[in-house]
């Protein structure tokens, strides 16, 4: 059996200075195609509400639909590490609920680790589950489960002040057992800051160039989604175009009898051919 990336391969990939990328994947087909495509890291993010759901936020994302879809990401994949992001009121209620929740991420969705958004405020909730043998992967600055809170998807850690708070925040996880840092939405300069701060891997979205990876959104990065473009993705692809031609052709070719041909169609041989005719 093929062993998976493990946090301890992470976490060497940065002392040897060597940046990995990171990719979500929700559903199995994707999740085949990003890791044979070399990803060795795939979140399942709670952003499925937004760009396989339909929800406006990350925030009515439950545990049930999170754990469909770790499950057909984990079968989808052999050799990537699969994170299981804990969406909006599985953790933020106290330590035993995410432990409990975080557990069912392993245990039942197959995930090797777990995703929690937050810094100091949950450390103590980090040190737990890490204690119990579940490797979390923390997040800071924009937060997207607090956008209420935070009045927006804005860029965080502007002021000196809110710098300083991100860099203790990432300096809390990291005490707590975190084994990597998503940063983002954070200036470039501070991304740069706490990547030499901290010891274990920075991972950035939208914070600058010098994180030791980077993840982005599947939709994002391959133009499926495009009701909201953030600034930091790029698009490699324009996929929602080929799509709608693909299936502009099929309509058309079904309208026009084009489709289907000899090719595509079944037949049964001349005897049975006659005995149907017979029959009828
Ligand atoms: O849910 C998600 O996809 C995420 C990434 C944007 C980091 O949290």
């Amino acid at each position: 059996m093929e062993r998976r990336v493990s946090i301890t391969k992470l976490k060497a990939m940065k002392k040897r200075g060597e940046r990995f990328a990171m990719l979500t994947a929700y559903d199995y087909p994707s999740a085949r195609l990003v890791e044979e495509a070399g990803v060795p890291i795939i979140l399942v993010g709670d952003t499925l509400g937004m760009v396989v759901l339909g929800y406006d936020t990350t925030i009515p994302v439950t545990m049930d639909e999170m754990l469909h879809h770790v499950k057909a990401v984990v079968r989808g994949t052999r050799k990537a590490h699969v994170v299981a992001d804990m969406p909006f009121m599985s953790y933020q209620a106290g330590p035993q609920d995410a432990l409990r929740n975080a557990g069912r991420m392993l245990k039942e969705g197959g995930a090797q680790s777990v995703k929690l958004e937050g810094g100091r405020r949950v450390a103590d909730t980090v040190s737990l589950l890490v204690s119990s043998g579940i490797p979390v992967l923390g997040h800071i600055g924009l937060t997207p489960q607090s956008v209420n809170q935070l009045g927006g998807y804005k860029l965080q850690g502007k002021t000196p002040a809110a710098a300083v708070k991100l860099i203790n925040d990432a300096v809390a996880l990291e005490q707590a057992g975190a084994y990597a840092i998503v940063l983002e939405t954070i200036p470039a300069q501070l991304g740069e800051v706490i990547t030499q701060k901290v010891s274990v891997p920075t991972i950035g979205i939208g914070a600058g160039p010098h994180c030791d990876g980077q993840v982005q959104v599947f939709h994002d990065l391959l133009g499926l989604f495009d009701e909201f473009v953030p600034k930091h993705a790029k698009r490699y692809a324009q996929l929602g175009e080929v799509i709608k031609d693909a299936v502009g052709q099929y309509v058309a070719e079904v309208q026009d009898g084009a489709f289907p041909t000899e090719k595509e169609s079944f037949f049964v041989d001349e005897s049975a051919l006659a005995e149907l005719t017979q029959a009828r």
